[in-house]
C-alpha cells in the first residue's frame, strides 16, 4: 500500500485541516513525464534520470483556492501496460485526471484516445480531464504540433496545456486549472442537489479520504 511516508512528510499527509480533498490521477504512456510533473509540482525538483514507476504512488499537496483550503491527493500511475489492472482500479473516485503525452513522441499522442476511453470506462462520470502535452522545452524534437494537441482536446472535450516539467512551464497552472474546473463542477452539482456530491449516495467524497483499501499495490521507491 502506498504509505504516507514513502514520498512526502507525514505531517502534510495526515493534516486534517482542509475544506475539501480532491483525488487527482496522472495518466498517459510510459516516459511522457508523469512522475517528473508531479515532482516538479510537489517538490519543485527535476531529475533527467528515468526511473519508470512501478504500479502507483501518490503525493499530497495542500493549496488555497477560492478561499478554500484544498488538499490534493495526487496519484502518479505507471504508464507501462503490465500495471494497467492495478492503475485502473484507482480511477474510481478520482475527481480529476491529467492525461499526458510527450510532444516529442507520436505514439504517446496517438494513445491519448485510448487513455480517454479508459477514463470513461473506469471513472466517475463527472471526473474532469485536462490534456497536457509535456516536454515543450524540446521544441527541436517536436513531433506533435500544439495545434494537433488543441484539436484533439477539443474533440475530446478537455482543456489543453503544453507544459514542461523540466523548465517548470505550466505545471502549477495545470493543477490549479484542474482544481478550478473541479470546483466549478462541484458548485453546479451542489446547486442541482447531486447526491454524489452531497454525500447521500456512493460517490467521490469531497471531505473524506477516499483512498482505496485492501489492494496489493506495488509502490515506487522514487
Ligand atoms: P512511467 O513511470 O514509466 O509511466 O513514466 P513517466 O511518465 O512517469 O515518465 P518520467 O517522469 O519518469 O520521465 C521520463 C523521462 O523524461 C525522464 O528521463 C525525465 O527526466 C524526462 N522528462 C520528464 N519531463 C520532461 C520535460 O518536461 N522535459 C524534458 N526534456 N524531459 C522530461
Ligand atoms: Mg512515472
Amino acid at each position: 500500500m502506498a504509505s504516507a511516508n514513502s514520498t512526502y512528510g507525514q505531517k502534510e499527509a495526515s493534516d486534517q485541516n482542509f475544506d475539501y480533498m480532491f483525488k487527482i490521477l496522472i495518466i498517459g504512456n510510459s516516459s511522457v513525464g508523469k512522475t517528473s510533473f508531479l515532482f516538479r509540482y510537489a517538490d519543485d525538483s527535476f531529475t533527467p534520470a528515468f526511473v519508470s514507476t512501478v504500479g502507483i504512488d501518490f503525493k499530497v499537496k495542500t493549496i488555497y483556492r477560492n478561499d478554500k483550503r484544498i488538499k490534493l491527493q495526487i496519484w502518479d500511475t505507471a504508464g507501462q501496460e503490465r500495471y494497467r489492472t492495478i492503475t485502473t482500479a484507482y480511477y474510481r473516485g478520482a475527481m480529476g485526471f491529467i492525461l499526458m503525452y510527450d510532444i516529442t513522441n507520436d505514439d504517446s499522442f496517438n494513445a491519448v484516445q485510448d487513455w480517454s476511453t479508459q477514463i470513461k470506462t473506469y471513472s466517475w462520470d463527472n471526473a474532469q480531464v485536462l490534456l497536457v502535452g509535456n516536454k515543450c522545452d524540446m521544441d527541436d524534437e517536436r513531433m506533435v504540433t500544439a495545434d494537433r494537441g488543441r484539436q484533439l482536446s477539443e474533440h475530446l472535450g478537455f482543456e489543453f496545456f503544453e507544459a514542461s516539467a523540466k523548465d517548470n512551464i505550466n505545471v502549477k497552472q495545470t493543477f490549479e486549472r484542474l482544481v478550478d474546473i473541479i470546483c466549478d463542477k462541484m458548485s453546479e452539482s451542489l446547486d442541482a442537489g447531486d447526491p454524489a456530491v452531497t454525500g447521500a449516495k456512493q460517490g467521490p467524497q469531497l471531505t473524506e479520504q477516499p483512498a482505496p483499501r485492501g489492494r496489493t499495490v506495488h509502490v515506487s521507491s522514487a
